[in-house]
């Protein structure tokens, strides 16, 4: 192996040999081939035109990672936030999505929203961003078959 060098690369240029490489893993780990393909978004509410929340995430074989959600300061508690929300579920629907989740601080006011939309914990991730401890919340939905 003193031959091999390791090197930085393009998407492109790994995207055959992973899809091939990947889809034998996955018939052995999976039984399957698995569709693996991410559909990323970007989600923004406005009010009389000026942005006043915005969420970003991805979907990946059945799960939704919200990534950030933010709503501004002076429009909290007003509903905007589960809107947001509400428009990621819809939008995810024709993807079947049957989990949602997110990575969040326990101290942090978000998680009263997140519980209030009926997240619940599901793991600790110690000394993760920042070294600060997060934890991983998450909701299961309605899958259509
Ligand atoms: C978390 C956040 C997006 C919520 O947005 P929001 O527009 O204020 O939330 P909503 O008004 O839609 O609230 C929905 C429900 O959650 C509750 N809720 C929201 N924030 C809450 C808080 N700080 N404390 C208690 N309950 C709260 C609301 O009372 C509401 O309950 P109801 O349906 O019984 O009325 C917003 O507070 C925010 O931008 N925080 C800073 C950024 C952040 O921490 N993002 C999350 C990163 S993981």
């Amino acid at each position: 192996m003193e031959k091999v060098i390791i090197e930085e690369s393009s998407q492109e240029e790994i995207h055959n040999f992973d899809f091939q490489t990947w889809r034998e893993e996955d018939i052995d780990n999976y039984g399957e081939a698995v569709g693996w393909k991410e559909k990323s978004f970007v989600f923004k509410a406005l009010l009389d035109g000026k942005i006043i929340g915005s969420a970003t995430g991805a979907v990946q074989a059945g799960v939704i990672f919200l990534d950030a959600l933010i709503v501004a300061r002076e429009c909290r508690k007003m509903g905007v936030g589960k809107m947001i929300m509400d428009k990621i579920l819809d939008w995810s629907k024709p993807l079947n999505p049957h989990k949602i989740m997110l990575f969040t601080m326990s101290s942090w006011q978000a998680c009263k929203f997140y519980r209030q939309l009926g997240f619940k914990k599901e793991g600790d991730l110690p000394n993760h961003y920042l070294k600060r401890p997060f934890i991983i919340l998450a909701k299961y939905l309605k899958v259509t078959e």
